[in-house]
């Protein structure tokens, strides 16, 4: 165990590096992100021991982080002063991700996780899958200290979309025939949808106006489209290291995610049926090649125009925002969504 809890070498390796974009973009929330972070540690509190180690794991680990700094960026921009209510909010953004994270790697049989290996490959499938349930419960407590009908709706319809999402993914899984629509439908739900759904919580909990809290709800939801398109880009040509979890996870599982599926459309027929058999045997075997055909077809550029398009929606949802230093560090939020490489 010990190995393995010092193997988390991604944030030591960014602190020690000058300040990244998200870092300084932090810095305008800095009260507030201390306070969740308080709050993070203070939740995950339990009296079993088990539930105390997995958990303390994988959020120790840190994380980029991005959903809190989301919902806290969005609220002061919406209007809301510093240790408000959002501060909860953004907690329990933060909670449910890493829930889905606990259940995904084990569905997605990853090895690799912030930096770390994940908890499943340490402790096994039950306790990874049992202490995500954990951290999606402690969530809804801690909302229900909200005391918003509103909130409770709106995650509570987020929560049941998102796990829409990764069954429809599983359903698509090994396909070559998964259409474009079908994989822009999953990545809205099992990513998207988080992002959009605390954007909006952020209004709501800053008692913003509805022109606000609509221009705040649209901007989350393309952000996260954005983020997991440029996500399953990076599976294909990021720095494991960097990203602190493999690289070709999406091609084992035979996941055919939008660099795939434009280079099974796009490709020569050879490298068609490279790409078929690829998908449909979920097998990294044939990872230089299938590399090479989603190059040459342009799947990787086509994923970064679509991830462009959608930070520019992004972009254009805020227009109803009244100029902040928090709207301006939104803006560049969807920017790093784009350029980023972990
Ligand atoms: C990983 O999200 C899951 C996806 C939606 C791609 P992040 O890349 O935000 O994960 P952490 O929290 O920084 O580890
Ligand atoms: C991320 O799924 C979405 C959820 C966890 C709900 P992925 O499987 O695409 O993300 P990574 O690559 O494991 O982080
Ligand atoms: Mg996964
Ligand atoms: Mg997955």
């Amino acid at each position: 165990m010990a190995d393995a809890e010092n193997a988390g070498t991604m944030p030591a390796l960014m602190a020690a590096q000058q300040p990244t974009l998200i870092e300084t973009l932090r810095t305008t929330v800095q009260d507030d992100l201390v306070a969740a972070d308080d709050t993070i540690r203070r939740e995950l509190a339990s009296d079993v021991a088990l539930v105390n180690q997995v958990s303390g794991y994988i959020i120790g680990a840190g994380g980029k982080r991005l959903r809190p700094l989301l919902v806290l960026l969005a609220a002061r921009a919406a209007g809301a002063s510093a240790l408000g209510p959002h501060v909860l909010g953004s907690v329990v953004i933060e909670f449910i991700h890493t829930a889905t994270l606990l259940h995904d790697d084990v569905v997605d049989g990853s090895g690799q996780r912030r930096g770390r290996r994940t908890a499943n490959s340490v402790w096994g499938n039950a306790a990874s899958v049992l202490v995500g349930d954990f951290l999606y419960s402690r969530a809804f407590q801690m909302m229900v200290r909200l005391k918003s009908t509103r909130v409770m709706e709106i995650m509570s319809d987020a929560t049941n979309v998102i796990a829409e999402g990764e069954v429809l993914q599983l359903m698509n899984a090994g396909d070559p025939d998964t259409t474009e629509a079908r994989y822009l439908d999953v990545i809205y739900r099992k990513t998207a949808r988080l992002f959009e759904s605390g954007a909006a919580v952020a209004a709501v909990l800053a008692g913003a106006d509805p022109a606000i809290e609509r221009g705040l709800t649209a901007y989350g939801r393309h952000l996260g489209n954005a983020f997991q398109l440029v996500d399953d880009s990076l599976d294909y040509r990021g720095n494991p290291a960097e990203r602190g979890k493999n690289v070709g996870d999406d091609l084992a599982e035979g996941k055919p995610t939008l660099p795939v599926i434009h280079a099974l459309q796009h490709g020569t027929p050879a490298q068609q049926a490279l790409l078929r058999r690829a998908i449909e045997q979920g097998s990294l075997e044939d990872l230089p090649a299938v590399l090479e055909a989603i190059e040459s077809s342009g799947g990787l550029e086509y994923t970064a125009r679509l991830a462009q398009r959608e930070a520019d929606q992004a972009l254009v949802a805020l227009e109803p925002i009244p100029e902040s230093v928090h709207k301006e560090a939104l803006r560049q939020l969807a920017e790093f969504s784009v350029s980023r490489s972990y």
